[in-house]
């Protein structure tokens, strides 16, 4: 019988240990760092996994050795108001939690004292890059150069690697929170307040991050990508997110461009060279680079695309983009066709 229990334990903590353990790899992995800032929270982070694993492994020994221990009837045992045992409660349960604990507590200080969320970039020079939070995307500018060279792009967050960039944070409504797990803990777009943020990639590549703070029915379709590009790629990226969009060459997909030009598309979004100015949405100057659609909740492809301008609403309920039923077929085409040569 008692063997049956302990197998039983043993299954139960085997599973906790390896759900807690998967529950943390994947694409926005914590304990797998790609930057300075990411790293101490992750220092931080092994040392509260590995303590308090070690702590709850003892108790549960503890825990068993008392329930193996305590079997019999009460007369072959002590009563309960011997005394004796004191020493367990302040040492065990007082001294070395309050130990564990105020360790806990100044690292965790000192982690954060590490991440200005004001102030000015590395070089003291104003951030290049300003993120505002809108149910449910991500609008992002670079603010470099003059202001006929500002961009401004959605969901894809390009930056230069191997360099502290400084990322301003506002929101057009709601809280919101940046969050990219694998460069830097949590920090809120806050409606009327600009909060700061530094984030470094040691090497090239991307990132998957996500609104962390409940933002209202499609909060969980609010992704984000950073993509950390060899200085030198995203020069050229920036330099080429400066072009206005490229003219249509083909007759169909000049008539997408009539057609977006002639509806109600151009009152909500901007395409830098045509007479689309609107800024309700994102810009789509360059969208086909982009790498999702529906700030990255559908794959950049024609189905996606097709199915995202004719049906918004059941793939995003509530979302500001509206269905855009007015189209037959060969026009839907047309219009998708277009914007697939936004690039
Ligand atoms: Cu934005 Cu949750």
């Amino acid at each position: 019988m008692m063997r049956n229990h302990l197998r039983l334990l043993a299954v139960l903590l085997a599973l906790v240990a390896i759900t807690s353990m998967t529950g943390c790899g994947g694409t926005q992995n914590i304990l797998a760092p790609g930057g300075p800032a990411a790293r101490k929270i992750a220092d931080l982070g092994w040392f509260v996994i590995v303590v308090f694993s070690a702590v709850t492994v003892i108790m549960w020994v503890l825990i068993t050795w008392v329930a193996v221990r305590r079997r019999g009837t009460l007369t072959e045992h002590q009563p309960w108001d011997a005394s004796g045992g004191l020493g367990w409660i302040l040492i065990g349960g007082l001294a070395i939690p309050a130990v564990i604990l105020a360790v806990v507590f100044v690292w965790g200080l000192q982690t954060m004292s590490a991440f200005p969320l004001g102030g000015n970039d590395a070089e003291g020079q104003p951030p290049m890059i300003r993120i505002i939070g809108h149910q449910w995307w991500w609008e992002v500018h670079y603010t470099v150069g003059n202001v006929s060279q500002y961009v401004i792009t959605a969901n894809d967050i390009h930056i230069p690697s191997g360099q502290p960039v400084t990322i301003e944070l506002q929101s057009a409504d709601v809280i919101h929170s940046f969050w990219v797990p694998e460069l830097h803990g949590k920090v809120d777009l806050i409606p009327g307040m600009t909060n700061r943020i530094r984030v470094q990639s040691d090497a090239p590549r991307s990132y998957r991050g996500e609104c962390a703070e409940y933002c209202g029915p499609q909060h969980a379709h609010m992704i984000l990508s950073v993509i950390a590009d060899e200085p030198v790629v995203f020069e050229r990226w920036l330099a080429h997110m400066r072009e206005p969009a490229p003219v249509p060459t083909e007759p169909a997909t000049t008539l997408g461009r009539d057609l977006f030009m002639r509806s109600a598309c151009v009152l909500c979004h901007t395409i830098r060279g045509t007479d689309a100015h609107g800024s309700v949405g994102p810009d789509l100057t360059h969208v086909a680079i982009r790498s999702g659609l529906a700030a990255n909740s559908l794959p950049n492809d024609t189905a996606s695309l097709s199915a995202w301008v004719t049906h918004a609403q059941s793939l995003k309920p509530y979302a500001q983009m509206p269905n855009v039923t007015a189209f037959n077929g060969a026009e839907s085409r047309a219009l998708v066709g277009y914007l697939q040569t936004l690039r």
